[in-house]
């Protein structure tokens, strides 16, 4: 059967206090609906749709146009909500997997397990539930004497005796196209005679049972799935959640986390085998690593590093690194740095725009921005491209072998030869031949000193 899959995200999000809808907050370098949908697809379903209402235009901004859009009005409820997507499953023959856009960790793996089970028992309606410690404000699962599912009771709408019971909706729930179609006739046909006066999605259950359908409640192995970001404490406890398996699976495919607590990876980041990842660590964005690098507290984001590399207390933003560079301890990469091989940018040195070439080092306070720069090429502490003219950004050329001595500026536009060598101290204005020594320094004056008794 053909599975489709609707996001809830209609809400505003009253308890997370903040400007933007809910689903829009972001965990491990996503928003909450991109996770859901990620979710989604990994459980191999591409046919989704999302329900929005507040602030609609940015919610599918967002998660962008692979998904398919209907809109809520108002926000009566998550029947109310799952009926104005009415068209994108009725008269069809096919199965509709319903999640809700503000819980990010049910996993593709959990939603394919959901599947299953509705299809291997026929089922009409399946909800996944879990046992919690904590039932907290989650709807009920209330089963008859024999185990079997009866209905779902909201927190509000429960009984003393029901507020006690344990498993609870996670708010994914699968349905039989028609078995939907007809329940949320039933559910739409009249006022809501509930604690919260909305269109309950979960009375579904009820009212498919009592004509004969199969529903059933699957309980998930890990009781996380049901965790939803309704404020920002839940949002660091998902997010919390996401980390600790982001982290467990990068440890099972091999990269070394010393501390998974305080390392901070997103989700959609790669990292090789045999990697060492020490504590203090952020990993963002679309960032990928390779084998056997060894990273220490540094904070690297959408940017792409090869192999066995070492990076100390760095910041590393949209560049690239290739394999067996040194960088750090607090060097800091700006956008567009190219690391080609073997390189050294060390100790408070700052670069930008700049491909550094093989084996060259800028080893201390220096800053390289606008340059190419060749192989082999040693800058001395404190050299300096002057890039900036206050108006446009000039580039630099530094050929292989040339030597930048300590404290020079390069005063871009500049062309520094190959195997030239220039002197400590100079402020270099024009182009520089191959293999030329130039020393640009103001002519040095003596004076006889007056010397002043105290
Ligand atoms: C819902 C379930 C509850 C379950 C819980 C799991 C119902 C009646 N209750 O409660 O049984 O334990 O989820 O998290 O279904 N939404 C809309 N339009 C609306 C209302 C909600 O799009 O009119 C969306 C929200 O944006 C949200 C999702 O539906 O993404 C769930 O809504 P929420 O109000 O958070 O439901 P809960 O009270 O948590
Ligand atoms: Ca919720």
């Amino acid at each position: 059967m053909i599975v489709k899959a609707v996001i809830l995200a209609g809400g505003k999000g009253k308890r997370m206090k903040s400007e933007l809808p809910k689903v829009l907050s972001t965990i491990c370098g996503d928003t909450l609906i991109r996770h859901v949908a990620a979710n989604i697809r990994e459980a191999g379903i591409g046919d989704i749709a999302a329900v929005t209402g507040y602030k609609s235009e940015l919610v599918r901004g967002n998660a962008g146009d692979e998904l398919e859009y209907f809109l809520q009005e108002e926000q009566l409820g998550t029947a109310h909500a799952l009926n104005c997507a009415r068209s994108f499953f009725e008269n069809e023959n096919c199965a509709v997997i319903v999640l809700c856009g503000d819980a990010p960790l049910v996993s593709g793996e959990t939603i394919r397990e959901l599947v299953s089970f509705f299809e291997d028992n026929e089922a009409d309606i399946c909800v996944l539930s879990a046992v919690l410690p904590d039932p907290a404000g989650y709807g009920r699962i209330i089963r008859d004497t024999n185990g079997n599912f009866e209905r779902i009771v909201e927190k509000r709408d429960a009984t003393p005796q029901q507020i006690l019971i344990s498993e609870v909706n996670s708010g994914t729930i699968i349905f039989r196209s028609a078995a939907l179609t007809a329940a949320l006739d039933e559910i739409m046909s009249h006022k809501p005679q509930n604690a919260q006066g909305e269109y309950y999605l979960t009375d579904t259950i009820e009212i498919t049972a009592a004509r004969g359908g199969k529903v059933f409640a699957f309980c998930a192995k890990d009781p996380n799935v049901v965790m939803g970001a309704n404020d920002r404490y839940e949002l660091s406890l998902c997010e919390r959640a996401m980390r600790e398996s982001i982290n467990k699976r990068l440890m099972l495919d091999g990269v070394r986390i010393i501390d998974p607590a305080s390392t901070y990876i997103d989700r959609h980041v790669q990292i090789g085998e045999g990697t060492v990842i020490y504590p203090g660590t952020i990993i963002q964005g679309t960032t990928t690593i390779g084998r056997n690098n060894t990273l220490y507290s540094s904070r690297i984001e959408d940017s792409e590093i090869g192999d066995a590399n070492l990076i100390d207390s760095s910041v590393i933003e949209s560049s690239r690194i290739g394999d067996e560079n040194n960088v750090g301890p607090f060097a800091h990469l700006r956008k567009d740095t190219v690391l080609t091989t073997g390189t050294k940018v060390g100790s408070f040195s700052e670069t930008k725009a700049s491909v550094i070439g093989k084996g060259t080092k800028v080893p201390h306070l220096t800053y390289v921005g606008d340059a190419q720069v060749g192989e082999r090429v040693n800058f001395g502490c404190g050299s300096v491209t002057a890039n900036y003219d206050g108006n446009k950004k000039h580039p630099t050329v530094i050929k292989d072998d040339a030597f930048i001595g300590c404290n020079v500026n390069l005063i871009a536009p500049i062309t520094v030869g190959s195997s030239s060598y220039i002197a400590a101290g100079s402020s270099v204005s024009r182009d520089v031949p191959d293999g030329t020594l130039v020393i640009e320094r103001s002519k040095r004056l003596e004076h006889k000193a007056k010397i002043i008794k105290k």
